[in-house]
């Protein structure tokens, strides 16, 4: 029997599709649009591509699970959730620590993803004025390129869009959280198909599914393997603890299985969508698949000033595209919001707040790194390359792997089963994956990246 007795001090879904729009909110957002389709570029298409996949069905679908699991069942935020967790089923109090490496992992990634984020604002106004009207691929790069060497443009969109995200996150779960979610996922879907369509039309959709599709191991790298599994972790909002928090709104009684499938198949479908959009265009006009994290900016941008009512659409999908943005940065902060708001008796307000201004602040190294501290570079890497990399491909991995073993090992069969509500073969299926397969993927991935198991 799931926990009805214990309902979160910050409220509850209305029903379970308030909550399986929610975490697709935060599942679908910049991971699925802007950081699928460039690092797909940068690694060389299919085969990271089906790695990714593969990553979504071992790795990700079983640790989304677990993640609902422990969030309904501690029901608080991850950090106090473990640490109950943890002592109800005889744990060591150093799970608490999952929390707070999940709150900090939360924390970065909202810095740099507030500033793409705010690219994407700017560029909502850029596509309404009509800019893109007519313009080769040159002169649409030339705008990005001078765009983001402007730290102080850059920089005022990043403000605004923490804003926009303190304003949500303050206001709480029902009201926040989920109105917002509602309208736009259907929404999002239908302007990418219209962008799918339209790629289409360019002659080179063949050439999109090829490098989509066609899988070429020999261009495939261990760091690219680890990538393609930190990418699955981001794009399901894995490993830090939004889907715990998440989850721990759930009423009981919703099938975690099947609630777990639809947002990892909805998410996959966008991501595979915006590849499909933007690969064609970044052929027929002989772009580089491998140009970075300015990929979107510098392709969608030539369909807009091409198709008719591009002005429309355009605007259409950046609006949209923000508010997937938005849906997921609120997420991000959640977990450390509701513990401020549990443990220090701050107010959601002032918890937002505080959290969003220094999270804005360190946002700030990010926008410099594309402009200004270009040069500065850690182990190869730009600052913002570098917090990207770290907290994608080796904190939330590692917190999903933490994770994994928590609800596989320390939790009790007939906790997690009864938590589950799914039935006796799903859940055998489930257990056998996260108490085997995720961890030893995981780890072995890790080994092969550090060239420990050479070593070895
Ligand atoms: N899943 C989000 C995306 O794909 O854009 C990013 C994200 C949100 C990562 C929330 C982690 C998280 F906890």
């Amino acid at each position: 029997m799931a926990t009805e007795s214990r309902i979160s001090i910050h409220g509850q879904w209305s029903n379970r599709l308030a909550f399986i729009l929610a975490a697709t909110g935060s599942a679908v957002g910049l991971g699925n649009i802007w950081k699928f389709p460039y690092i797909t570029g940068m690694n060389g298409g299919g085969a990271f591509v089906l790695v990714y996949l593969l990553c979504i069905l071992c790795i990700g679908i079983p640790i989304l699970m677990a993640e609902s699991m422990l969030g309904r069942r501690g029901r608080q935020s991850p950090i106090n959730t473990m640490a109950a967790l943890a002592a109800e089923e005889g744990g060591a109090k150093v799970w608490a620590w999952l929390g707070w490496m999940g709150v900090l992992a939360g924390f970065l990634i909202l810095s740099y993803y507030s500033v793409i984020a705010g690219w994407a604002l700017a560029y909502v106004f850029r596509a309404a004025s009509g800019l893109f009207t007519g313009l080769d691929a040159e002169s649409i790069n030339n705008i990005f390129g001078s765009f983001v060497s402007d730290p102080e443009r850059t920089l005022a969109w990043h403000s605004i869009f923490m804003v926009m995200t303190m304003v949500v996150v303050a206001r709480g779960v029902q009201h926040g959280l989920e109105k917002s979610v509602r309208y736009m996922m259907p929404a999002l879907f239908i302007v990418l198909i219209v962008l799918v369509l339209y790629a289409a039309t360019t002659g080179y959709f063949s050439y999109g599914l090829r490098f989509m599709f066609a899988t070429d191991f020999s261009r495939l790298s261990w760091n690219a393997v680890l990538m393609a599994m930190g990418h699955a972790f981001f794009t399901l909002s894995l490993g830090m603890g939004a889907i715990m928090m998440y989850g721990s709104y759930l009423p009981a009684h919703t099938s975690i299985a099947k609630t777990s499938l639809i947002i990892a198949g909805a998410d996959t479908v966008v991501a595979l969508m915006a590849g499909l959009a933007i690969f064609p265009i970044v052929f027929a006009n002989g772009l580089e698949p491998a140009s970075g994290a300015g990929l979107i900016f510098k392709t969608l941008p030539i369909a807009f000033g091409q198709m008719d009512a591009g002005i429309l659409i355009g605007t259409l999908f950046f609006i949209l595209l923000v508010f997937a943005a938005w849906t997921s940065s609120m997420s991000l902060i959640e977990p450390a919001v509701a513990w401020l708001v549990e443990n220090h008796g701050m107010s959601r307000i002032s918890a937002s707040v505080w959290l969003g201004v220094l999270s804005w602040l360190l946002g700030i190294a990010s926008i410099l790194s594309f402009n200004h501290w270009e040069q500065y570079k850690f182990w190869g890497k730009t600052f913002f390359d570098l917090l990207d990399y770290l907290t994608a491909n080796v904190m939330l991995p590692l917190g999903g792997l933490l994770i994994a073993i928590f609800a596989g090992w320390v939790v009790g069969v007939k906790s997690s089963y009864d938590e589950m509500d799914n039935g006796k073969r799903g859940y055998a299926l489930w257990l056998f994956l996260v108490r085997y397969v995720t961890p030893v993927a995981v780890i072995l991935i890790f080994l092969n990246v550090s060239g420990l198991l050479d070593w070895l």
